[in-house]
């Protein structure tokens, strides 16, 4: 080296050497690095404590520090670990117990391939379980680390008392704005969004109103260049504030944080504050049953203050309120095991051929087994008979057009009689209907005509385990394959809404747009199977972007106008006992169809039902777009799903509207297809329980037109729920006989078919359990 160099290499180290000096004696001077780092709005190093646990095929990498409950469960940001929460980790553990972790492949933690979100909320209940840490949780998650909180409360909702997030997705975050940083994660959240919101929603405001009994999440920014002390909560955006309470608002702390290490999380026991009225763990009545937004001021009256204007009433508790009270009361027989088991045997194995008197709760379909309401039954009253021309007609095609303005509406028995009317005119040998999924009745019809009918869902929704908020959806290119190859053939496209055998999945309108769009290319007519548009409907609002908050019979009419005729049953979403009709704006089809109405049904302004039916179906289709009932509705189906998932029972997902569908060939994996293990849990439930489901697989569709055996593509058990008909505690009944069965379903056996019918086979076919 020269000796210029030299000499410029010994001035820079000790300038260097000078600076580390300055530095030192500042650190000693204010007391300690880490003050001297917090005090220039660094972190402090992150000193590691935690050790390498193993789980299953590998292992993370967990510190946990402190005494206390709840557990604190820290979430990093992408690509983050337990070393990121260094600025709060041992200020939070001064208060509670309190973990940070490495997500799998991530820092200290062993690869695991792709997590999904659900994989990686099991991951993390695994090792903490396996390490000893204990319920109930506190998950606090930054960034891309709220969403794994999330869903891991939304899974293990019993032991989670509060999700705090900071700088992260809001809860009512409309699908489009959430973050690109999702990647690959983006459908599975978008699939559990809507299951996570009303979960935040009790976790987060109502619930935390008892939490702050228990505990009390805080959530400071510590800011250099802002006054000392200014709560970071106050940034929170649309949420209003209520300074350094994290209780009530910060639990949804979004948005403001630049960086999680600039925020303090403190979590912290808090007695029960003696200004709060109201009992231990019960939020306070008093505001109850006012209506319309309240606002608690900010800074006063916090205490014992609520949030109510964030929510609405139905969202505020976790007991799902049923919006009505019961008015008239049917008696369910209590049966014996023994007794189901001599009705099993009559029955010869098959829940359609039980007596309903002795199915303790019957899940065998939503439709036509609701409860009508006290203003269908005083409808009914006014029920006119008169042969043509009853004004209960009348009312019923204007409440059919107020949803449905299609010009010609064709009353019929129910849904099957629109499709026998319809397929008998534009179906036929040669001719092809494409559908997202046929209904077996649909495809009945369809194939009794002599036409075929073929199924053109998404991908995703034939994978019982696929997430997609959308699963109904019917597949647009393959549509337009279809149309290209034998578009001479096809009369019609239809879109069954929600799909029934996609699990009750919705469509959206996205994806009904762009059908029309085709439909519109090839001058095809479009028409919707329209059973359960309520609860389609509710689902795009919930999901779809832009949508939220549209009003139901808005979306509805949107829907409407997309198609060109629909058939409907009555006997779902019209929320009666019988009915249907079949709607179109063509006049020629209409006057061939009303044709044969009148051979089949009857006279075009009564088709198969009294007039009584007709002013029942009218009051219904004013009641089902209610969104008291839609909430209750959709979120009372989930929480069947919900707790048969955290259960680990293997259920399609997401929750559909109207039913949850256990997958059987997944629970039974020791009985083949061909062996029906959806069948064979079906009959395990009514035995044990009393519960009827209904088998959909391979009895359903195993069987080919020629006559062979298959497979069917799924082996799932739907238990559908009547509408407005069971309370919570009939549902909490189902799960725990649910549960009861699937920790045994390895004892159960197949069974086989003796008898059947030539068509609809499940409907009347005798099995035998197999020995
Ligand atoms: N389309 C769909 C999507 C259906 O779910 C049903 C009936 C029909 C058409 C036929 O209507 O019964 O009035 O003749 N589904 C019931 C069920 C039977 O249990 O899912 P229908």
């Amino acid at each position: 080296m020269s000796r210029p160099r030299q000499r410029l290499v010994r001035f820079a180290l000790a300038v260097v050497a000078g600076l580390l000096l300055a530095v030192a004696i500042d650190v000693l001077r204010v007391g300690g690095p880490g003050l001297w780092l917090a005090r220039h709005g660094l972190p402090p190093p992150y000193l590691p404590r935690g050790e390498r646990i193993t789980v299953g095929e590998g292992a993370f990498y967990l510190d946990c520090r402190g005494e206390g409950a709840p557990t604190v469960v820290l979430e990093a940001g992408a690509g983050g670990g337990a070393g990121s929460w260094s600025a709060v980790l041992d200020e939070i553990a001064a208060t509670t117990r309190t973990c940070a972790y490495d997500r799998a492949g991530l820092g200290s933690s062993d690869p695991r391939g792709r997590r999904s979100l659900a994989e990686a909320a099991a991951d993390l209940r695994r090792l903490l379980d396996t390490a000893g840490e204990r319920p109930p949780f506190v998950l606090v998650g930054h960034s891309l680390g709220g969403a794994y909180a999330r869903v891991f409360a939304s899974d293990h909702r019993a032991d989670t008392r509060a999700v705090v997030l900071l700088d992260s997705f809001e809860p009512d975050l409309e699908t489009s704005l959430i973050h690109p940083l999702l990647g690959d994660l983006r459908p599975e959240y978008e699939a559990r969004l809507d299951g996570l919101r009303g979960h935040g929603r009790r976790l987060g405001s109502p619930r935390l109103d008892r939490l702050r009994e228990a505990a009390s999440v805080v959530v400071d920014r510590r800011h250099p260049g802002r006054r000392a002390g200014r709560p970071a909560i106050r940034a929170a955006p649309r949420r209003g504030d209520e300074p350094g309470d994290c209780g009530r608002v910060g639990a949804w702390a979004a948005g403001a944080f630049a960086r999680q290490r600039d925020v303090r999380v403190r979590v912290g026991i808090r007695a029960r504050d003696p200004r709060r009225p109201t009992g231990p763990g019960r939020p306070a009545r008093a505001t109850r049953g006012r209506r319309g937004p309240r606002r608690t001021s900010s800074a006063g009256g916090r205490a014992g203050g609520h949030r109510p204007d964030i929510l609405d009433p139905m969202d505020r508790w976790q007991t799902i309120v049923e919006p009505f009270r019961i008015h008239s009361v049917e008696p369910i027989h209590l049966s014996t095991v023994a007794e189901r088991d001599r009705a099993l045997r009559a029955a010869g194995w098959n829940l359609f051929n039980l007596h309903a008197r002795d199915v303790l709760i019957d899940l065998l379909t939503d439709s036509g087994t609701g409860a009508m309401s006290r203003d269908q039954w005083a409808a009914i009253q006014h029920g006119d008979e008169s042969y043509a021309g009853s004004p209960s007609w009348y009312a019923f095609l204007e409440s059919v057009q107020a949803l449905f303005p299609f010009r010609h509406v064709i009353p019929t028995h129910q849904g099957r009689a629109a499709e026998k009317i319809l397929f008998s005119t534009i179906g036929g040998p040669g001719r092809v209907i494409p559908n997202n999924t046929h209904f077996d009745t649909t495809r009945a019809n369809v194939e009794f005509s002599g036409a075929e009918a073929v199924d053109l869902v998404i991908p995703e929704g034939r994978v019982p385990s696929a997430l997609h908020p959308f699963k109904g959806n019917l597949d647009v290119a393959a549509l337009e394959r279809l149309l290209a190859a034998r578009g001479d053939d096809v009369p019609v496209v239809f879109v069954t809404i929600t799909n029934n055998f996609g699990g009750g999945q919705p469509v959206s309108l996205g994806n009904l747009h762009a059908v029309r769009a085709v439909c519109d290319r090839y001058a095809k007519p479009l028409f919707l199977d329209a059973c359960r548009f309520a609860e389609n409907a509710w689902f795009i609002r919930e999901r779809e972007p832009g949508q939220s908050g549209r009003p139901i019979p808005e979306i509805v009419r949107e829907i409407a106008s997309l198609a060109d005729g629909m058939t409907m049953s009555a006997k779902k979403d019209g929320l009666a006992n019988i009915g249907g009709w079949l709607a179109m704006n063509d006049d020629v089809l209409a006057e061939q169809c009303r044709n044969i109405l009148i051979l089949t049904e009857g006279f075009v302004t009564y088709g198969g039902l009294a007039g009584r039916d007709l002013e029942a179906i009218a009051q219904g289709l004013r009641e089902v777009v209610d969104e008291d009932y839609l909430r209750y509705r959709i979120r009372s189906t989930a929480y069947l799903g919900e707790a048969l998932d955290a259960a680990g029972i293997p259920v399609v997902k997401p929750f559909g509207g109207h039913a949850i569908y256990l997958d059987a060939r997944a629970l039974l994996p020791h009985v083949p297809p061909l062996a029906y293990p959806g069948q064979a849990l079906a009959v395990a439930l009514y035995r044990e329980g009393g519960i009827r489901g209904c088998e959909i697989g391979t009895v359903m569709f195993g069987r080919r037109p020629d006559g062979r055996e298959e497979p069917a593509a799924m082996d799932l058990v739907r238990l559908a729920i009547p509408r407005r008909t069971y309370t919570q505690s009939h549902i909490d009944y189902v799960i725990e006989v649910v549960r009861w069965v699937a920790e045994r379903a390895g004892e159960l056996r197949g069974l086989r078919i003796v008898q059947q019918p030539a068509v609809l086979r499940h409907f009347g076919a005798r099995f035998e359990p197999l020995p």
